[in-house]
């Protein structure tokens, strides 16, 4: 499982990000161009002591992104998806793409994704918060694959009984 940011605006996100990738142990993966200058002494600041846990790549654009990106399905989130969050059957290999906060993503990337995937708010609710978003999806994501670290852990060492 990992996270992909396509051209995230905020850098506190980011951070938000980098701190869910290192407690989780899911791979983070930062489309750029960002809306902020990017060098890895702000990405540390925001990151705080979690930069050295955390795993991930920065891709300089969506086209490097896309040749080299590694396997596995392109689930992106986003307001406008076809498949609704609680129908989605979730593979270990999945990569979870997060839009801009100021936009979201544009029309080639929707139509590059494997799965447009939704998550039904009430009317009148335009958009939950990106990281909070993630941090639904990867949730379900993670326990549906059995991919908590934990349970990971246990899987590979089962309890004696
Ligand atoms: C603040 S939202 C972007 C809002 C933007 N105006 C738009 O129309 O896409 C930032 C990102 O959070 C994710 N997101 C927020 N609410 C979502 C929802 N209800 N379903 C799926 N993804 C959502 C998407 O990846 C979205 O691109």
């Amino acid at each position: 499982m990992r996270i992909a940011l396509y051209e995230p605006d905020i850098p506190q996100n980011v951070g938000a990000f980098i701190r869910l990738s290192a407690c989780l142990g899911v791979g983070l993966d930062i489309i750029e161009p960002c809306g902020f200058p990017v060098d890895d002494r702000r990405i540390r600041r925001a990151a705080m002591d979690y930069y050295d846990l955390a795993s991930f790549v920065r891709y300089a654009s969506w086209r490097a992104f896309r040749s080299i990106r590694p396997a596995g399905r392109l689930v992106l989130l986003t307001t406008t998806g076809d498949t609704v969050f609680p129908d989605l059957a979730f593979h270990p290999d999945d990569i979870l793409l997060l839009g801009r906060e100021s936009a979201g993503v544009p029309d080639d990337v929707h139509a590059a994704a494997d799965v447009r995937l939704r998550i039904p708010l009430r009317p009148r609710a335009r958009s939950l918060n990106v990281a909070l978003a993630a941090s639904m999806v990867v949730s379900e994501a993670l326990r549906q694959t059995n991919g908590f670290y934990a349970q990971a852990d246990q899987h590979a060492h089962p309890p004696a009984r």
